[in-house]
């Protein structure tokens, strides 16, 4: 994967496009940035990625990107400017692109701000937010997308989020439980991954099968329900014969209340997602006319 020569096509709102012409900026490829990064590049897009240190930009450069520092170069070349810090560093990036973003797409994956605050420090932009999941690595992450009001670079935005996976559009209101479902998500589901194989192991079955057995189910079912939508209820009485291993297996899940378990975690996940997304916001706000930019870490 080599970087093209870097060509600054503008994108009109409403004109169509082709992906491969587009010359996208990503601000801040650490880890989901990068992921982001190889995601566009993979989709035929030029790809200018900033970190800071000198390591990482080098580490962007050997993945096949071009990689600076110099975020306003970035964001000058770019149709489209996506934002991957972290909440906390994002003061000080904003003050370096301020002056480059007017009417262009700045998409921000970043937890907890706001897209009224998106506006207010990058005027002129069109500003949107999106979350997705670590699942962009491998092309299936379900990213959730929040849109301006009368947005002219909806479809440009999507289609560049597409090559990450899904993109479904949300009221921003819902950004924190999308955090929770689809941002935790696979970690949750890794968790449950993690106590299917330790279960198969304490039936018998060797760690490899174990492995395999359980992932194939996983994905097998996933898949089933997406090619056949039945509500996951149907599935299960598919599989569940009168007096059989499964009623035997789904009664002592009912009992120890593990559907509740996951309603729970999921409604405190969103709580906290909120709960920092309102702490991001205060300490932005109380560090707007602070010259250094947001000084600690959340
Ligand atoms: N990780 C996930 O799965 C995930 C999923 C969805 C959304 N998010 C959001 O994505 C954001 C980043 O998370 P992360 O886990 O990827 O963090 P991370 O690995 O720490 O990446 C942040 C990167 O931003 C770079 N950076 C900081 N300030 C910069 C500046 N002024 N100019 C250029 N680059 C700068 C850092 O560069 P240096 O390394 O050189 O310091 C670092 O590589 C967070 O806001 C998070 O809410 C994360």
């Amino acid at each position: 994967m080599s970087p093209r020569v870097a060509g600054s096509h503008p994108v009109h709102a409403g004109c169509r496009f082709r992906l491969s012409d587009l010359t996208v900026a990503v601000l801040g490829a650490g880890k989901i940035g990068s992921i982001m990064a190889s995601s566009f590049s993979s989709c035929g897009m030029h790809v200018i990625a900033t970190a800071r240190s000198r390591e990482r930009i080098e580490r962007l450069r050997m993945q096949g990107f071009e990689a600076t520092s110099d975020n306003a170069y970035a964001v000058r070349k770019a149709s489209a400017v996506f934002i991957a810090v972290k909440p906390y560093q994002y003061p000080a990036l904003a003050r370096q692109i301020e002056g480059h973003v007017a009417g262009k797409p700045v998409v921000s994956v970043m937890a907890g701000i706001p897209l009224r605050l998106l506006r207010k420090t990058l005027p002129g932009a069109e500003v949107y937010r999106a979350m997705p999941n670590l699942n962009a690595a491998v092309k299936r992450s379900a990213t959730g997308l929040v849109a301006p009001p009368g947005a002219q670079y909806k479809e440009l935005v999507k289609s560049i989020l597409s090559c990450m996976g899904r993109v479904y559009e949300l009221p921003e209101q819902l950004i924190d439980a999308w955090t929770a479902v689809a941002g935790s998500g696979p970690a949750i589901i890794a968790e449950f991954i993690d106590s299917m194989i330790l279960a198969a192991l304490a039936v018998g079955i060797p760690r490899d099968l174990a492995y395999d057995a359980v992932l194939e189910s996983i994905i097998g079912t996933a898949e089933y329900l997406r090619a056949r939508p039945v509500h996951p209820a149907q599935l299960r009485d598919e599989v569940t014969t009168p007096g059989g291993t499964t009623i035997t297996a789904l009664k002592i899940i009912e009992g120890k209340g593990m559907k509740s378990a996951l309603i729970d975690a999921v409604e405190k996940a969103t709580a906290r997602a909120a709960r920092l997304a309102r702490e991001i916001e205060a300490m932005l706000e109380e560090t707007a006319g602070d010259p250094q930019g947001g000084g600690g870490q959340p």
